[in-house]
């Protein structure tokens, strides 16, 4: 049985747990206000909050609710607009969204007020402000002028201090009923009782190809490692880790100074909420970002069996053909281990892609080396959208080794680079256009590199 809170009422419930979050909301409880639009994960207008009780609070996430399930749910909070109602009043992000004239056909609005009102109940926003917030969600007639002075509006009604539940009840942004929450979570069972028939971990590629199928399955969300370890040489992830974890990770971002900028370019905030290391390397498409980005730290993985054996692997020899792994049927990725870097390190992430934010790449690129007065040490790169499998490339990182690190060497490098890419013509762009942009991009890193301080 999936237990967990809809808004204000517990649910209890026998319908199998891959069945579709949003269609359980809108068909079983007759919750209209969560609305279909792609089903694709693409418009925000499924979006809801789903909170997890921890040490005693709750963090609330949007997500998706056609990529996610019943199981994803089990033992938590989920909140759709109706729940971010208060008595006889709108609540600030109705209040802004009214004031500012933010809505016409009103199709995408509950989606931006779920949203918005994430903002306040999640402990990533002190990153990111309430825009970033709206990052996955798409509307159609308002124009976005309006709806962006609505989130001024309503970031500044928050001001700078920060603020605990308590506050924000008591002024307007949320129900008063948010406050017995924890209480009614602890008491539920947060274990999902079901044998593992299809393995999903955040859905969100899963979910977008099989939601159909899923819906008649008990589904069992992986039970892999969530997270992040450092030791003294090495960043262990686990498999499970989503895009949100490493935003909000102090130690990746004292490595990668510039990770949250390279994140906004993975899908939107609430696709990066459920989304993991393990699934975009499993997807194995050839522009995965996160493939190509840990590609370029000559990232191992631990992959671990059914009986618990373990087998190493580089990233690199992880991906064999297009959609082709190496990676049994009983095996799972455990983590994503990289070393830290010593001494001066660069590191820099590129993506080109028909909109700058919430799309995936033409072509996307990253690159680490370390360097010492001016000579790279180690370096790898990498390159997506240019082969059947995310690329490292082995020559060019090869060749860089000694170097100094200016135009001429990534000149020299570029043209290794070519030798060993086969990109094809296809949606994202034409063989020759690829071609151009893996040398633009791997120019890119150097001037990046050469803007920044060493
Ligand atoms: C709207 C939208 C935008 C997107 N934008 C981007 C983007 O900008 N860049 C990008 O790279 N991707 C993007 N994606 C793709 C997707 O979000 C990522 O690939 C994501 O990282 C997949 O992770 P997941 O946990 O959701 O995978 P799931 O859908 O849960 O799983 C994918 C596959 O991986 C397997 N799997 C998951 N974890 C493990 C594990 N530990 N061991 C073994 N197998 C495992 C599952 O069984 C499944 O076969 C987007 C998707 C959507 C819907
Ligand atoms: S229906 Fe469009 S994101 Fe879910
Ligand atoms: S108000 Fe019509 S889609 Fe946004």
């Amino acid at each position: 049985m999936i237990e967990f809170l809809l808004n204000r009422k517990k649910i209890s419930t026998n319908v199998k747990s891959g069945e579709n979050l949003l269609q359980f909301i809108r068909e079983h409880e007759h919750l209209k206000g969560t609305k279909i639009g792609c089903r694709e994960g693409d418009c925000g207008a499924c979006t809801v909050l789903v909170g997890t009780l921890q040490n005693g609070k709750v963090d609330y996430k949007s997500v998706t609710s056609c990529l996610s399930s019943l199981a994803a749910v089990h033992g938590k909070h989920v909140v759709t607009v109706e729940g971010l109602n208060i008595e006889n009043q709108l609540n600030k992000a109705q209040q802004a969204m009214h004031e500012h004239a933010a809505t016409q056909c009103g199709f995408c609005t509950p989606g931006f007020v779920v949203s918005m009102t994430g903002t306040v109940l999640d402990s990533s926003s002190k990153h990111a402000t309430t825009i970033d917030a709206l990052s996955g969600n798409i509307c159609r007639c308002t124009g976005y002028k309006s709806i962006e002075k609505a989130a001024n509006q309503f970031d500044s009604e928050i001001g700078e201090a920060e603020h605990n539940l308590d506050w924000f009840i008591q002024h307007g942004f949320v129900p008063e009923y948010f406050s017995t929450v924890p209480k009614i979570l602890e008491d539920m069972q947060t274990i999902v009782p079901y044998a593992n028939n299809r393995a999903v971990a955040g859905g969100t590629d899963v979910y977008v190809r099989e939601a159909g199928d899923l819906a008649d399955l008990t589904i069992n969300y992986l039970q892999v490692n969530n997270k992040i370890e450092i030791t003294a040489e090495k960043i262990i992830l686990g498999g499970g880790v989503t895009v949100t974890q490493l935003w909000d990770s102090p130690e990746m971002n004292k490595i990668f100074p510039k990770l949250r900028q390279h994140l906004q370019l993975i899908s939107s905030k609430q696709i990066r909420n459920m989304a993991t290391i393990a699934g975009n390397f499993v997807n194995a498409s050839p522009i995965g970002d996160l493939s190509v980005f840990f590609l370029a730290l000559n990232a191992e993985l631990c992959l671990k069996s059914e009986a618990n054996t373990e087998r190493r692997l580089a990233l690199r020899n992880f991906f064999l053909d297009y959609k082709k792994l190496d990676l049994q049927k009983n095996e799972r990725i455990e983590s994503i281990e990289f070393s830290i870097p010593s001494g001066a390190f660069f590191f820099n992430f590129e993506k080109v892609s028909k909109r700058q934010y919430l799309d995936i790449a033409s072509v996307n690129s990253a690159m680490s080396f370390t360097i010492e007065k001016n000579i790279i040490k180690e370096a790898h790169v990498s390159l997506g959208g240019v082969a059947a499998v995310p690329k490292y490339l082995t020559k060019t990182s090869a060749f860089l080794v000694g170097k100094l690190a200016d135009e001429t060497t990534i000149a020299a490098a570029t043209e290794i680079a070519q030798s060993e890419i086969s990109p094809i013509d296809d949606l994202r762009g034409s063989q020759a256009y690829k071609r151009a942009l893996a040398s633009q991009l791997l120019l890119q890193h150097i001037l990046v590199f050469k803007g920044e301080k060493f």
